[in-house]
């Protein structure tokens, strides 16, 4: 494409905020293209395109803020279990793992990690590895098993047991509200596509705002609305396993207002409640140096990094993604909605696995404009993989946090979720000797001090996960946990060197 045609689709993409984007975009290629990944200044410089050129990188200096708080993170049906217990209904995961073919080996979260009987032993295990902060998720058909009406007290009284176990150990508690495990009810009525789901969600927080928000004070709305609507809509391999594009703009919609009404909800019943989402965020990265590929990158950035952040902080969807005569009627937009989706958030949480490669597809890809082919978890110049397959790419979350940091004016950081599969079983001793995890960990958290020092508000870090878990689609192959589950022989734990090495780094507050 030359520069005029270029210039001319770039305005209707949206003019010089695209603009601005693709020059941020360009800078970041050439460094790579000159140095198959660049040098951590090279990096630097290119961030400062999108506005946080001038601060002062501590180059090499890998101690934390002083309050920074170290975590672990876990959701309910990936490490639960317990399935029927307790009134707990029927969710969208349960029908998804149960029906064959959907889930590797056939596996379901029908027991996972049995936490449900033993968060004692989950709580002494994060005591154990010296962190102050716990980001768990609330199973919502535990609370109402159909997806409406009052709350099953013994669902609560579930949430209240392990909260206050936390509070007693010093650790805070960080709450997700929804992390994928929708009342297969609700799905039967329309799912996240359907409006009023927003409404059945609100009812929900507000619940719970009302039973937990007591002794609970921080908060994440949704885990990563970018995925669960398209793997979940989109493209199938999620639950509910749906492949229709105009459903699943629908239901990024749709998300996004029930994201604004449960914000309400929650800050009138908790005025001083820390209120946040867990967006996943990876840096994209043209695929060549063309211009079609710059645009398509920064279209794909925009769709992945802000569709779910722009709504709540400003109350208007990112320019130059849709269609603009089309973008209501494939929204299901009605006047007012502006309003309905604003969330003034009081920080923003990140969950970075990995960066993506984007190339123009000008045949389309099922989304009217989006027209991108994505590879996700891939990064220039890198050939590292963990065991799922995604590339680690430590320089991305510096990146990242630095290009979210501009774009949300700011805003307190929490990192949500990182880490890594790993699958290394125990030794003859029973020794875990996980050390690819060990350098993901590390490298990671050296790029995310790095960006502090660079200037960005970032106060909490919180690896995935605490336990081997259900991975989802993969089910129990991959391990991402610090502590290492036989599944085997019943749920036992231990810990694993990785889990060691992050403990004395929490100890520390100073990656080692
Ligand atoms: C994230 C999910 C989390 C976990 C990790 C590996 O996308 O939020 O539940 O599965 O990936």
């Amino acid at each position: 494409m030359d520069r005029r045609r270029l210039l001319q689709s770039t305005l209707a993409l949206g003019g010089s905020a695209l603009l601005r984007g693709i020059a941020a975009a360009l800078r970041a290629a050439s460094v790579d293209a000159a140095a198959a990944g660049g040098t951590t200044a090279d990096r630097a410089g290119a961030d400062g395109a999108t506005g946080t050129a001038g601060a002062a990188a501590v180059e090499g200096d890998d101690r934390f803020p002083p309050d920074f708080l170290w975590g672990a993170a876990t959701s309910a049906y990936q490490v639960e279990g317990a399935w029927q217990e307790d009134g707990r209904g029927e969710s969208i995961w349960d029908r998804f793992a149960h029906t064959t073919g959907r889930i590797r080996n056939d596996d379901n979260g029908n027991v996972a990690c049995d936490s449900y009987h033993r968060y004692g032993e989950d709580v002494a295990l994060l005591r154990q590895l010296h962190l102050t902060s716990y980001r768990y998720s609330i199973a919502w058909p535990r609370i109402q098993p159909s997806g409406r009406g009052a709350a099953n007290a013994r669902g609560l009284d579930y949430y209240q047991r392990l909260t206050d176990a936390l509070l007693q150990a010093g650790i805070r508690p960080l709450v997700t509200l929804y992390h994928w495990d929708l009342p297969q009810a609700l799905e039967d009525a329309g799912g996240w596509p359907q409006r009023d789901t927003a409404e059945r969600f609100a009812d929900y927080v507000a619940l719970i705002a009302r039973a937990l928000g007591d002794r609970v004070t921080a908060w994440c709305l949704f885990n990563e609305p970018a995925a669960f609507t398209s793997l979940g809509y989109w493209r199938g391999l999620h639950a509910p396993g749906h492949t229709d594009a105009r459903a699943f703009l629908r239901a990024t919609h749709v998300v996004n207002l029930a994201q604004g009404r449960a914000y309400q909800v929650l800050r009138a019943s908790r005025p001083r409640a820390q209120i946040g989402s867990a967006f996943d965020v990876s840096p994209t990265f043209p695929a060549s140096a063309s211009y079609a590929d710059l645009a398509a990158a920064e279209r794909w950035h925009r769709f992945q990094n802000l569709w779910f952040v722009y709504p709540a902080l400003r109350g208007h969807y990112p320019e130059g993604v849709l269609p603009p005569e089309q973008q209501p009627e494939l929204l299901g937009w009605r006047a007012g909605d502006e309003k309905v989706m604003r969330a003034l958030l009081d920080f923003i949480g990140l969950n970075y696995y990995s960066a993506s490669l984007v190339s123009d597809a000008p045949e389309g890809n099922g989304v009217p404009g989006l027209n991108t082919r994505v590879q996700w978890a891939r990064a220039p110049g890198s050939n590292a993989r963990t065991d799922i397959g995604w590339d680690s790419y430590p320089a991305g979350l510096h990146d990242i946090v630095l290009r979210m940091a501009d774009e949300t004016g700011r805003l307190p950081i929490e990192i949500t979720e990182n880490g890594a599969a790993c699958n290394i079983g125990p030794g003859p001793q029973g020794e875990i000797h996980d050390a690819p995890r060990i350098a993901y960990l590390q490298g990671h958290l050296r790029e995310l001090a790095r960006a502090i020092g660079a200037g960005a508000p970032v106060r909490a870090y919180h690896c995935w996960s605490l336990l081997d878990n259900f991975e989802w689609a993969q089910g129990y192959s991959q391990r991402f946990g610090l502590v290492y589950v036989n599944f085997a022989d019943r749920q036992q734990r231990s810990v694993k060197d990785s889990g060691h090495w992050y403990a004395a780094v929490a100890a520390a507050n100073q990656v080692l």
